[in-house]
C-alpha cells in the first residue's frame, strides 16, 4: 500500500541516486621525486585547470620560469596515469620536453596539462626542482 511516507521516501532515493551519478570531483595525487617530500592528493572542481595551476593553489612547489606559456621547461612533469584526461600534447610543447632534464615518454609540461574531464583521476611525479633555478610559488 503506498503512502505519503513511502512516495517521499522514493523520492530521496531517486534524489539521493541523481546527486551521486552528477557529483563528479576530480582526483589528482602528486607524488614526488624527492622522497623527503609527501605525497598530497587533491580533489575538486578542476575542469579547464592546468595541473601548474592546481601545484600554485595547493602550495606545492613546482618552478615555471616562463610564467606558464609553453616556452621553458622547468614545469616538467611525469604523468604516471590518467593522460586521457589532459589536453593533448602539442609539437611544442614535445619541443621543450625534449629541453627537460630525464624526459621519459611520461614527460608532461604543467603548465600545458589542462584537465578536461571532471572526474578525472591522475597521477603526477613533481621531479627534483633543486637544481632549478627561477620563480617558485
Ligand atoms: S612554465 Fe614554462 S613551459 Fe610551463
Amino acid at each position: 500500500m503506498w503512502t505519503n511516507s513511502t512516495f517521499a521516501l522514493q523520492s530521496e532515493n531517486r534524489i539521493n541516486r541523481t546527486n551521486r551519478i552528477n557529483q563528479t570531483v576530480a582526483t589528482i595525487k602528486f607524488q614526488f621525486e624527492d622522497k623527503s617530500i609527501p605525497e598530497k592528493t587533491v580533489t575538486g572542481d578542476f575542469l579547464d585547470q592546468s595541473i601548474l595551476e592546481l601545484t600554485e593553489e595547493y602550495d606545492i612547489h613546482l618552478n615555471h620560469n616562463c610564467g606558464g606559456v609553453c616556452a621553458c621547461s622547468t614545469c616538467h612533469v611525469y604523468v604516471e596515469s590518467g593522460e586521457a584526461f589532459l589536453e593533448d600534447i602539442s609539437d611544442k610543447e614535445e619541443d621543450f620536453i625534449d629541453r627537460a632534464v630525464n624526459p621519459r615518454v611520461e614527460s608532461r609540461l604543467g603548465c600545458q596539462c589542462v584537465i578536461l574531464d571532471n572526474a578525472a583521476e591522475i597521477v603526477v611525479t613533481i621531479p627534483d626542482q633543486s637544481w632549478i633555478i627561477g620563480h617558485e610559488h
